[in-house]
């Protein structure tokens, strides 16, 4: 067994408390891809087909800067990966050189939702980005999925800006525009 993205120690025992009997959240590991990691991001948006190399590597290289992804994968009573988030953490020089989190690729696979499988993984990314350091966490979402982040704590704050190197508009973008 390889090491985990990052030390589970992070991730409080009171969240796994609250998750379905036999349920648990946990960081990425390197054998994701084999568990269904990336069928429940198919949820959100377009993943492209991604071989179990190019998975690795992509991997690997976030393990190289584990101080920035922490990816948490909600495992079900079967071994299945079925819920997943992550932070990201920018270091600023303002506030004193504060870091900043940012929240991205929240899902949950669709015969899993509304078992509160989504509230624990912004719970356990929130616990994560305070016991790094940051001073606050940010994302960005639809207005579909607004009161779900505003049961998970989180309050309006501006609006989103994108610009997409690809020639698509954020119209033209899948699902969740990420
Ligand atoms: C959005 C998503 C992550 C929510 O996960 P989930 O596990 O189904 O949500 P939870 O069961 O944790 O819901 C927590 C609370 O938010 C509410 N909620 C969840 N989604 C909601 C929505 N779209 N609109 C209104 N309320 C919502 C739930 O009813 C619940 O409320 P309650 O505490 O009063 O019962 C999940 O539906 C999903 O993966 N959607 C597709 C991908 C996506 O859009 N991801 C978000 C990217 S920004």
């Amino acid at each position: 067994m390889t090491a985990p993205l990052f030390s589970p120690s992070l991730i409080p025992v009171s969240i796994q408390s609250q998750l379905p009997s036999g349920y648990k959240v946990r960081p990425l590991e390197r054998t994701d891809y084999g568990l269904g990691f990336l069928d429940v991001l198919r949820v959100l948006t377009t993943v492209g087909d991604i071989s179990e190399e190019a998975w690795t590597e992509r991997y690997d290289w976030m393990a190289e800067h584990s101080s920035e992804y922490f990816i948490v994968c909600v495992e079900d009573d079967s071994g299945k990966v079925v819920g997943v988030g992550s932070l990201v953490v920018e270091r600023k020089f303002l506030r004193n050189l504060a870091a900043c989190g940012h929240i991205e690729d929240i899902a949950v696979a669709s015969e899993q939702q509304g078992k509160k499988l989504g509230l624990l993984i912004i719970q356990t990314l929130d616990a994560i980005a305070q016991a790094v350091g940051c001073y606050k966490a940010i994302l960005d979402c639809s207005e579909k999925n607004r009161p779900f982040y505003e049961k998970c704590g989180y309050k309006l704050a501006g609006i989103q800006m994108a610009r997409y190197y690809d020639g698509s508009t954020p119209k033209d973008a899948p699902k969740e525009s990420t």
